[in-house]
């Protein structure tokens, strides 16, 4: 099938690429033609595991193509997706400008019955919104539909995701947009999950619901672990005692510093103004994302606690900067938030981050130091920060960080260490919702 994803952010690229690799001809639009010459030359623009080979497979094969010209990106192409960013505007709603903007363009160009897919996570009632905006520049007698298709793909593992999902989710009443998705995804749900179709307001909530309900799951996880430490019990041992429970699921209970990333925060606000819109007051998701603030402090708090507040001076080695690991992306990382309050404090900061270096480099420029690797960074630091669960961080040479570190003081913002290997070791180890061992 002949298809074109418009906007070639994180959300395009992968849809794009995986969209060819069954088969069909794609086309990625997108206004920034830097970006598409780059493209154009085989250069993938974001770091995620598993997409360059296909990428670049694609490509030789030509069914990947890429323009800057819109109305030769969807010429011929029977379905569009809109992979645009929808940022959060100024009283937290989504800004829906780029959306509606490429969909009034697709309309002054299209002359034959086309289906356009919103891609990007757009607040209930998008699609209607999206309707209104062709409406007004199609020419009479021209069709197409509007299609909620909204994504679930994680960063770092977005390519099996998308590959494999575990569902689709399509919503639209148009019969014939109904069978081309169904087409389109067919060869990805092989296996047997299913692809859901329903009304578009029913498709675009659902997107919401499901990042902010996992926003709930680690929001409550953070304070069941708040509350351990108080009562002196053990988050990882209660988060196994629950997650064997099915109804429950063992995924996703992790206690940390505070979910971060481009999607859980945006989607959680966004969901909340939306009820705040339709006066319902969403109480749950106010308090997930006041525990969510509260959260990003717990380290450096344990931090200060433990220098009677004075921080002055002192030098701190961070292990991790990415929101999570396998990925470059540092929207919204705990690391930005903890990095700000150490350096505020006046303390100063030496880095690694396996692959979110030159981000954090263009946004901070020279305010920390960055390490060629994880053990240049413990250079004289007082302290050891675990900031992102990388797994090169899981077995780690404790004698080499003992060498290193001027003293053997580790805070754990992601539960990396058995408490019993830290006692060994004789470190002060202090992680999220466990007994500090010192
Ligand atoms: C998320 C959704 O999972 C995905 O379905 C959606 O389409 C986009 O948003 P992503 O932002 O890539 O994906 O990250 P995810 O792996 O879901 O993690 C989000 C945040 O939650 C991270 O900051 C992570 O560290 C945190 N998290 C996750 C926890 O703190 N504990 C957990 O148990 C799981």
């Amino acid at each position: 099938m002949k298809i074109a994803v418009v906007g070639t952010g994180y959300v395009g690229l992968v849809t794009g690429t995986c969209l060819a690799e069954t088969g069909n001809e794609v086309i990625c639009v997108d206004i920034n033609e830097k970006k598409v010459e780059m493209m154009k030359a085989g250069k993938l623009p974001i770091y995620e595991p598993g997409l360059e080979q296909l990428f670049h497979r694609n490509i030789a094969q030509d069914r990947l193509k890429f323009t800057s010209n819109l109305a030769e990106g969807i010429a011929e192409a029977k379905i569009i997706f809109l992979a645009l960013p929808t940022p959060p505007g100024g009283d937290g709603a989504a800004d829906l400008s780029y959306v509606l903007g490429a969909a009034g363009d697709i309309a002054k160009i299209i002359t034959e019955y086309k289906v356009i897919v919103t891609k990007s996570t757009v607040p209930v009632g998008t699609a209607d919104k999206v309707t209104a905006a062709m409406q007004q520049h199609a020419a009479p007698g021209v069709e197409y539909a509007v299609v909620s298709n909204p994504e679930f793909l994680r960063e770092g593992v977005a390519v099996e995701d998308f590959m494999k999902p575990d569902r689709v989710v399509v919503g639209t009443t148009d019969e014939r947009a109904r069978k081309l998705m169904a087409e389109l995804y067919g060869p990805y749900v092989r296996q047997g999950n299913p692809i859901i179709f329903m009304d578009e307001r029913s498709s675009e909530l659902t997107k919401y619901a499901a990042n902010s309900f996992l926003a709930t799951k680690i929001s409550f996880m953070n304070e069941i672990a708040n509350l351990c430490e108080l009562v002196g019990a053990d988050v990882d041992m209660v988060r196994r005692g629950i997650g064997a429970d099915d109804r429950i699921g063992k995924r996703f209970l992790f206690a940390g510093i505070g979910y971060g990333g481009s999607c859980f925060p945006k989607d959680v606000q966004a969901l909340a103004k939306s009820a705040e819109e339709n006066q319902y007051d969403f109480r749950i998701l106010n308090s997930v994302m006041e525990v969510n603030e509260i959260q990003k402090n717990v380290l450096t708090e344990k931090v200060k606690k433990y220098y009677k507040g004075d921080l002055k001076g002192k030098h701190f080695a961070l292990w991790g900067l990415a929101f999570k690991p396998e990925t470059d992306d540092i929207r919204e990382a705990p690391a930005l938030y903890i990095i700000d309050s150490l350096l505020a404090a006046g303390a100063t900061v030496s880095a690694f981050d396996p692959e979110g270096m030159n981000n954090v480099q263009t946004l901070l420029g020279d305010k920390i130091t960055y390490a060629a690797n994880q053990y240049d960074a413990l250079k004289d630091a007082d302290a050891l920060l675990i900031v992102t669960e990388w797994s090169l961080f899981r077995t780690p040479d404790f004698g080499r960080i003992e060498e290193l570190l001027k003293a053997k003081v580790i805070f754990d913002g992601r539960n990396l260490y058995d408490l019993d290997k830290m006692i060994d070791c004789g470190f002060y180890y202090n992680s999220i919702g466990r007994k500090e061992v010192k």
